[in-house]
């Protein structure tokens, strides 16, 4: 048998399911009904010679890139976010180096980080799941190579504020700072074109979320000019397939469709908030389509009777600090009725809401 390498072997294992997720899926942060309709006429219209080239990313790059108000050399094309954060690793981790990541987190900046050798520096979020700038910056040294943060956070929901980031950008200018902004439609607030004046962030977008678009698999990594030419020789020049980069341009130029989706999240979060508010279930306010909530030792029998119904939704027990908590992905209104319904049901059926509310 080979042996993988030392940092492989140690590597955690991320195990979403890959199978199984029959019903209304509010587990994985997917928009709940999928992409604007215009993207199935493109893709009924592909033609063979489409699929026989290799795709050919420059061009959409350069779409993608008015479409954010940005120059085509400050953005790549990834297949997601999750290669976004990979190549970022390959390009700027030695083993040895230390990246900084702020827990609970998205799963895939410590495996990306892992896998290059370098040393993974977990700093816990405050009480409620604060933002913990100071402590943050209190690990910083001159091996830290990179600092991964996801604004707003997964699975919290919670934010760092806009002055925060730019003060760990300035305060650690060795590092690469990458601000995930995977949620960005559903908060509104962005460090895009900061690189300008500081140039060791990266942000990153993904059409995983708001656009419906998680099958298809497109993400966007940005920065300064120059660092993202050294990412670039990292990515492969293929990584995007060709439907997707057909598939692109149409969804860009139907932004109401994504407008008028992030309204009906938006609504529906806060109609899920209220209800938490209402039965006395503690929850952390979100800015994502999202909502965590503390169950305690119910969590699992609500998943179980939430699936009885039909509707998906995860236990985040293993987080760091999020023992007992599940998380409510929001949808279009249709599927917030569907879920708050549900929801009522299920916790009559396990008995807590006369619990909370004797
Ligand atoms: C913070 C964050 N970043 C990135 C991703 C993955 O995005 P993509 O589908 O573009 O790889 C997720 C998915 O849950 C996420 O929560």
């Amino acid at each position: 048998m080979l042996e993988a390498r030392k940092a492989v072997r140690s590597l955690p294992t991320y195990h979403p399911p890959l199978g199984g997720r029959e019903g209304l899926r509010l587990d994985f942060n997917e928009n709940t009904v999928g992409c604007s309709s215009a993207v199935l006429a493109q893709l009924r219209a592909l033609s063979l010679e489409d699929l026989a080239r290799y795709p050919e990313r420059e061009p959409v790059e350069v779409v993608a890139a008015a479409h954010l108000g940005i120059g085509p050399a400050e953005l790549l094309l990834t297949n997601g976010v999750d290669e976004a954060i990979h190549v970022l690793c390959e390009t700027f981790l030695e083993p040895g180096d230390e990246a900084i990541i702020v827990v609970p987190t998205f799963a895939m900046y410590e495996i990306s980080v892992a896998a290059t050798g370098a040393q993974v520096i977990s700093v816990p979020a405050a009480k409620d799941f604060v933002f913990p700038t100071s402590d943050l910056l209190a690990c910083l040294s001159p091996r830290t190579r990179m600092i991964a943060l996801a604004n707003p956070n997964n699975p919290t929901g919670a934010v760092a504020k806009t002055e925060d980031l730019i003060e760990i950008a300035r305060r650690g200018p060795q590092a690469a700072l990458l601000v995930d902004e995977a949620y960005f439609e559903f908060y509104g607030h962005t460090l895009l074109r900061e690189w300008r004046n500081l140039p060791n962030l990266f942000v990153a977008r993904t059409f995983s979320k708001a656009y419906g678009m998680a099958g298809l698999r497109i993400g966007v990594l940005a920065g300064n000019e120059q660092h993202m030419a050294m990412v670039r020789k990292v990515s492969s020049p293929y990584n995007l397939n060709a439907v997707a980069l057909k598939c692109l341009p149409t969804v860009l130029s139907d932004c109401n469709y994504v407008e008028q989706y992030v309204g009906q999240v938006v609504a529906g979060r806060q109609r899920l908030q209220q209800e938490y508010r209402a039965l006395g279930i503690p929850f952390w306010p979100s800015q994502a389509n999202f909502v965590l909530a503390h169950y305690g030792s119910a969590k699992t029998a609500l998943v179980q009777a939430m699936r009885k119904r039909g509707i998906l939704v995860r236990d985040r027990s293993r987080d760091p600090g999020c023992d007992g908590c599940v998380r409510i992905t929001i949808g279009t209104t249709e599927h917030t009725d569907l879920l708050l319904t549900a929801l009522r049901e299920a916790l009559e059926e396990i008995g807590l809401k006369e619990a909370i509310t004797r």
